[in-house]
This record gives structure tokens, C-alpha cells and sequence, in this order.
């Protein structure tokens, strides 16, 4: 349905779960596509996961916390394919805590992986995103817009990435910088559900929750980031976009509820 032959695409974080089945959407439509994460045997095996679709693709090794080795991956990345199309800001940690059970470190970890460095990847990238035309996509969390109990440090990060994504796109948007930020719902076989929602019962909980009663997929993100960051989207900036069959509109508030039973346990 999208061709994006001869579109370049970076997927910081897109070595796992969520990320990297969005890189494979990319790679299915045609894109050359790089990835990143820290550890560079997980770049390799995505690496050559979206080489075995087809795509031209290639990878670097970095933490979102250290500026510069970004800087030099993403520049390796412009050197090698020209300007990038499309760039996904994806990477993020997360576990599920009390504030009195963290130490402020166990805080401060998850607010510089999700909120810096997602400034430190769209900073770093600006210089070589194509102007006008680029299409610049965060994900974010429904923790973002929902308090959710356990969840203090990811809240105020990703409540961050949508500030984040909301002001870049006023300040970017003279260059023809779309910014916009995607909002997964619970996705199935992620690190990101088996950490919140640890057993069956949970998970099942948590799909009967949603109202289109079902747990998303990878490629329904993919299939949203294909869509922001094709021509049919090309007025829409600013926006936070849950794909999540419905389940902020309440369905959020149950894992909530599910996680004070859980932490009170411990
Ligand atoms: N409860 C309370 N505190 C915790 C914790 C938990 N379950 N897990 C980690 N922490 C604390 C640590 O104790 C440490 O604080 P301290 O130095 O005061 O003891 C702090 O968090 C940092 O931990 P560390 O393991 O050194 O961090 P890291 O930078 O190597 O890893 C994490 C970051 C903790 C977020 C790690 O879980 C991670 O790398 N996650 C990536 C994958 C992921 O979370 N996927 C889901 C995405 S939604
Ligand atoms: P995941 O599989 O753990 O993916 C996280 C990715 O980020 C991995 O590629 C990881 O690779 C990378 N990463 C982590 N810390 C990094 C760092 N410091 N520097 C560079 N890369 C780092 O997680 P997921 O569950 O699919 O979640 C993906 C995204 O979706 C996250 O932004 C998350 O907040 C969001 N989300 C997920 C859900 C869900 O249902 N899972 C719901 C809402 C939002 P390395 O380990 O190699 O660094």
C-alpha cells in the first residue's frame, strides 16, 4: 500500500519488540533501513533480518544517553544513504516500582533513556533529516497522558516525549519537519508487556480491557508509521496518536490497578 523505495529510514531502538517490527514494516515497503541500540549482537541479528525482507539495511551500536556516539552513528548513516527520510525515536526502559521502592538513580535512568535521550537522538538527527519532506515519529506510552501507579519515572518521561514532539514541531516545522509522537497500547510479546503485566492472567486481564478486545501487534505501529510518514499524511504535525484499540480511553486505568495489587504484594 506504501512504496517507499529509495526512502532512507532510521530506527533508534529498533532492535527489539515494537521498534523493530516498524523497521520491518519499513523494510516490506521498500526503505533502505538502519537501526540502533546498545548492544551490537542485537543490531546484527535485525540487521540481517531486514536484509533477509530485501531491504538495504545497516545498524550502530549506542546508548541514547551518550550524545556523541549518536551523533557519529547517525552521520554514518547520512554519509553512507544521503539525508534521512523518516526517523522513529523508540528506545526506552522501564520497570514496574513504587516511588518509595526506587532510588532516585532507578528514576533518573529511565527519564535519561526516554526523555534525553530522545532529545539527544532528534538533536543529533536534525542536521541530517531531508528538508523539506522528513518525518520524524516518537513513540510514546499511554503512561504519558494516564497516571498509572508504579509507573512515577515513565510517566513524567513520556509526558516529556509528547511535550518534546509537540514543541519540535512548531520549531521544525518551517523546514518541512513533520514531528509526531505514536502511542502503542498493550502489544503482544513485548519486554514492555511481560514487565507490567507478568503472568497469564494478567495479560488476559489486560486484553479483555481493551475494547477491540484483542492485544496490538508490531506491524499495527508499523502500519501507523507508514501512514504519518507518507505523502497521505503530509499536513498532519504535533499530533499524539494512541494505537490502541481504544484502550486509553479507560482500559489504561486497569493495569493501573493492577500494578497498586501487584507492588503492594512485594
Ligand atoms: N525496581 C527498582 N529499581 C530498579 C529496578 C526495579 N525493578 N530495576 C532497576 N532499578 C534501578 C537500579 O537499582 C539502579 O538504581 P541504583 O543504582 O540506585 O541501584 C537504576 O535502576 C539503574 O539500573 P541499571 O540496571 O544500572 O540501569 P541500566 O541503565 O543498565 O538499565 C533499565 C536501564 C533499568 C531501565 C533496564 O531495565 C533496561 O535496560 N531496560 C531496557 C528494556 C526495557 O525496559 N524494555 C521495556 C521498554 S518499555
Ligand atoms: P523493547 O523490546 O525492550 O525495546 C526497547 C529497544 O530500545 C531495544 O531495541 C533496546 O535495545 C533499545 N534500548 C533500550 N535502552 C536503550 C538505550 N539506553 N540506548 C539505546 N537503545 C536502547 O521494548 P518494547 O516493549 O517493544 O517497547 C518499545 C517502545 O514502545 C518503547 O518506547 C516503549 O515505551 C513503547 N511502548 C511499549 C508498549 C508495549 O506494550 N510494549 C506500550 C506502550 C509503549 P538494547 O537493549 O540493545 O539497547
Amino acid at each position: 500500500m506504501f512504496d517507499y523505495s529509495d526512502k532512507n529510514v532510521v530506527v533508534v531502538g529498533g532492535t527489539s519488540g515494537i521498534n523493530r517490527g516498524i523497521a520491518r514494516s519499513f523494510a516490506k515497503a521498500g526503505a533502505r533501513v538502519a537501526v540502533a541500540s546498545r548492544d551490537p549482537k542485537k543490531v546484527e541479528d535485525t540487521v540481517a533480518e531486514l536484509a533477509s525482507l530485501g531491504a538495504t539495511s545497516t545498524g550502530f551500536s549506542a546508548d541514547v544517553r551518550d550524545q556523541p556516539a549518536l551523533a557519529e552513528g547517525l552521520q554514518s548513516v547520512q554519509d553512507a544513504w544521503g539525508d534521512i527520510d523518516v526517523l522513529v525515536s523508540g528506545a526506552a526502559g522501564n520497570f514496574p516500582a513504587l516511588a518509595t521502592g526506587m532510588s532516585a538513580n532507578g528514576f533518573k535512568s529511565v527519564v535519561e533513556i526516554d526523555l534525553l535521550g530522545s532529545f539527544h537522538v532528534l538533536q543529533a538527527a536534525y542536521p541530517l533529516l531531508r528538508k523539506p519532506g522528513a518525518s520524524v515519529i516518537n513513540i510514546s506510552a499511554p503512561q504519558a497522558f494516564l497516571p498509572m501507579v508504579g509507573q512515577s519515572h515513565v510517566c513524567a518521561a513520556k509526558a516529556g516525549v509528547d511535550m518534546l514532539t509537540q514543541t519540535l514541531a512548531q520549531e521544525w516545522g518551517a523546514a518541512g519537519v513533520r514531528v509526531n509522537s505514536v502511542v502503542p497500547g498493550p502489544i503482544a510479546d513485548t519486554e514492555g508487556m511481560k514487565r507490567l503485566a507478568p503472568t497469564p492472567e494478567l495479560m488476559e486481564r489486560t486484553r479483555q480491557s481493551v475494547p477491540l478486545q484483542r492485544l496490538g501487534e508490531a506491524e499495527d505501529l508499523g502500519n501507523a508509521c507508514l501512514f504519518l510518514s507518507s505523502p497521505m499524511a503530509s499536513y498532519i504535525s504535533g499530533v499524539v496518536l494512541p494505537v490502541d484499540g481504544g484502550w486509553s480511553l479507560s482500559g489504561a486505568a486497569s493495569l493501573s490497578a493492577v500494578l497498586a495489587k501487584v507492588l503492594q504484594q512485594n
